[in-house]
């Protein structure tokens, strides 16, 4: 999605803009631009394609100046090309970036064109833009302005804005999508995301919804939605530049994939000691578990098919029962509540849109709370929820998501035991799962040093158009997580299928030419997933099993065994979903396709 940088300073900010733009690179976006303040007055540089390209022209044009935004753009309303490219500007003196999406702006534009505003572009933005410079020739100051101007917005916007009229200072808005401002020394700026500003701070304000600011060299003063100055906390950044960086990797992705037994670690480092430990999980409301009669989990992409894992052991472990809805879905149907309902969002960011909506629109009594499960812990999601559960992957970057789902599976299993513990689950049961938890990190390294293996697997993939994963259980989300994987970065068609349901259907697909991939694992469904895959076989397709060594599953013609180590039951889900990982990562290189920013993915998915 879009991406936002702002800066002031004393010295020429546009390397700031720059770094800050490239580290928002992984967000996904179609084009970019900056504008600056310099001795010329207000400079406007925009390019199609990556910031490389941007970078090479402002370069080329000799931009620079002490005050500037930047911006990154994922369309929305209208084309990628250079004319539908942030900064958009009214006049030659003003010029704003967005993120987000105005819903009242075509009414907006009517009544603009009206008073005589011509428009450059096919944006929704645009309107803000001319709506500023309106205020502005009203008399109102470039704050005022500002202010006055987003009372018309309806929509989600996260905004920066400045003007050649007040060169010492630009305005940030935050309504809906997310901004961050970061404290420099002499310097300050404004970002979509921390990561963005971590060479220059670690330092850090999280705007709250509705929060106007003023960014000054020397000072930042942000007022609320009603224009009253308030002061907000100020974060120090809590983790290792490296952490974001891509070190020896040829991708983000990669190196996410290889750090999961180390977030893996962390997401259970304290947590695990012994049985008691769970109740520390919701220390401030603990009692709140004892109302669970019911879980309704909401989530999107990757984190949905971490709910639908989720569904099977909150049934069978802490047996509750539970539902699970995409996001996009839910918002907008009726549902029944059922009384002493958890309402349970999954997410990454913590940013996406349409769980963030589901989350307002948690209005009924029957919910007993509000639970997120979320990497970021500086995202609306986590400020808005009652009960938070931290997965503690560190930064993600690569758009396919990898270590923050298994992260999200096991801080996922660890409510499902804090659950069970109150609802009657013997201690000895949790206490096994407690000790095979702490076989994870080392788990996934042995599957890790599969990879070689993984890689020749590979290469029967890259020349096929559609791909078949199978898996029963808990192995059928995983599948549904391998297919999406696949079809996220390699662009091969890819469908995941409950084994038992080929029959109705997708066996009318297999010939030699669609490969199918199972995921075998050494438990209760082993046999019945044999048979579905004989069915396989005997129609011609070539299968690709990812199966436990004791499974007693043999190379043979049109079949190919990856062998896995013996995985205890309850850690399946998690350990199996790393060998998908690898081929999806694979496939994806051999297509030469752009594996941490695939076309037209966002990573943080903000508006709806
Ligand atoms: C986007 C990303 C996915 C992610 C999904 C949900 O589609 O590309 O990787 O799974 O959003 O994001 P969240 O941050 O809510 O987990």
């Amino acid at each position: 999605m879009c991406g936002i940088v702002g800066a002031i300073g004393e010295r020429n900010v546009a390397g700031i803009l720059l770094t800050g733009l490239k580290r928002l690179e992984y967000r996904g976006y179609d084009s970019a631009g900056v504008a600056i303040i310099g001795q010329d007055g207000l400079q406007r540089v925009r390019r199609e394609g990556k910031v490389q390209g941007l970078e090479d022209a402002v370069q080329a044009s000799h931009t620079s100046g002490q005050i500037g935004i930047a911006h990154t753009r994922w369309a929305t309303h209208g084309v990628p090309s250079e004319r539908n490219a942030h900064p958009h500007m009214s006049g030659d003196d003003l010029a704003l970036v967005h993120n987000g999406i105005i819903e009242n702006y075509q009414a907006l534009r009517d009544a603009l064109q009206g008073e005589g505003y011509t428009f450059t572009s096919d944006t929704d933005t645009e309107v803000i833009v001319h709506l500023i410079h309106q205020a502005q020739a009203r008399g109102e100051d470039l704050l005022a302005a500002v202010q006055s101007t987003v009372r018309r917005l309806r929509g989600a916007y996260a905004l920066g804005v400045v003007s050649t009229s007040d060169p010492d200072r630009f305005i940030a808005v935050r309504s809906g999508s997310p901004l961050v401002v970061g404290l420099g020394i002499g310097e300050n700026y404004v970002a979509s995301d921390q990561l963005a500003l971590l060479p220059v701070t670690t330092r850090f304000i999280f705007l709250q919804e509705g929060d106007v600011a003023e960014v000054c060299r020397d000072s930042v003063r942000i007022f609320d939605r009603d224009g009253t100055q308030v002061e907000r906390d100020i974060h120090e950044f809590d983790g290792t530049h490296e952490d974001a960086e891509k070190g020896e990797y040829r991708h983000y992705m990669l190196k996410e994939i290889f750090e999961q037994p180390v977030a893996l670690q962390r997401t259970l480092e304290g947590r695990l000691g012994s049985v008691a430990d769970l109740d520390g999980l919701f220390s401030e409301n603990a009692d709140l578990l004892h109302k669970v009669r019911n879980i309704q989990i909401i989530a999107c992409g990757t984190s949905y098919h971490a709910g639908m894992i989720a569904r099977y052991w909150l049934e069978a472990l802490a047996g509750v029962p539970c539902q699970v809805e995409v996001a996009s879905e839910f918002r907008y149907r009726s549902h029944v509540v059922p009384e002493g309902t958890l309402f349970v969002t999954i997410s990454q960011s913590g940013e996406t849109a349409d769980t963030l909506a589901a989350l307002r629109a948690t209005s009924s009594p029957n919910y007993v709370g509000r639970l997120a499960v979320c990497n970021v812990d500086s995202s609306s999601l986590v400020r808005e929820s009652e009960l938070v559960l931290l997965t503690r992957a560190g930064p993600e970057i690569g758009v396919a998501s990898t270590k923050a789902f298994t992260t999200q599976l096991a801080a996922l299993m660890m409510l499902v035991l804090a659950l069970g513990r109150v609802r009657g689950l013997e201690q000895a049961r949790i206490q096994t799962v407690l000790d095979e938890m702490r076989q994870l990190p080392g788990l996934i390294q042995q599957v890790l040093q599969l990879d070689g293996d993984i890689e020749k697997l590979a290469e029967d993939f890259v020349e096929k158009h559609h791909t078949l994963f199978l898996g029963r259980g808990t192995q059928y989300p995983v599948a549904m997580e391998g297919a999406l994987k696949l079809k996220e970065i390699s662009y091969i068609h890819a469908e995941a299928y409950p084994a038992g349901e080929l029959k109705h259907g997708p066996l009318a697909l297999v010939d030699k030419d669609m490969p199918v991939v199972a995921v075998a694992p050494n438990d209760e469904l082993l046999e019945k997933l044999k048979s579905n895959l004989q069915e396989v076989r005997a129609r011609g397709g070539e299968l690709y099993i990812f199966a436990d060594r004791d499974a007693a599953l043999q190379n043979e013609d049109g079949v190919t065994v990856l062998n896995m180590p013996p995985v205890p039951e309850c850690l399946i889900p998690i350990v199996y979903t790393v060998p998908l990982q690898l081929l999806s990562y694979h496939v994806a290189v051999m297509r030469g396709t752009d594996v941490d920013q695939p076309r037209n993915l966002a990573k943080s998915v903000t508006v709806e």
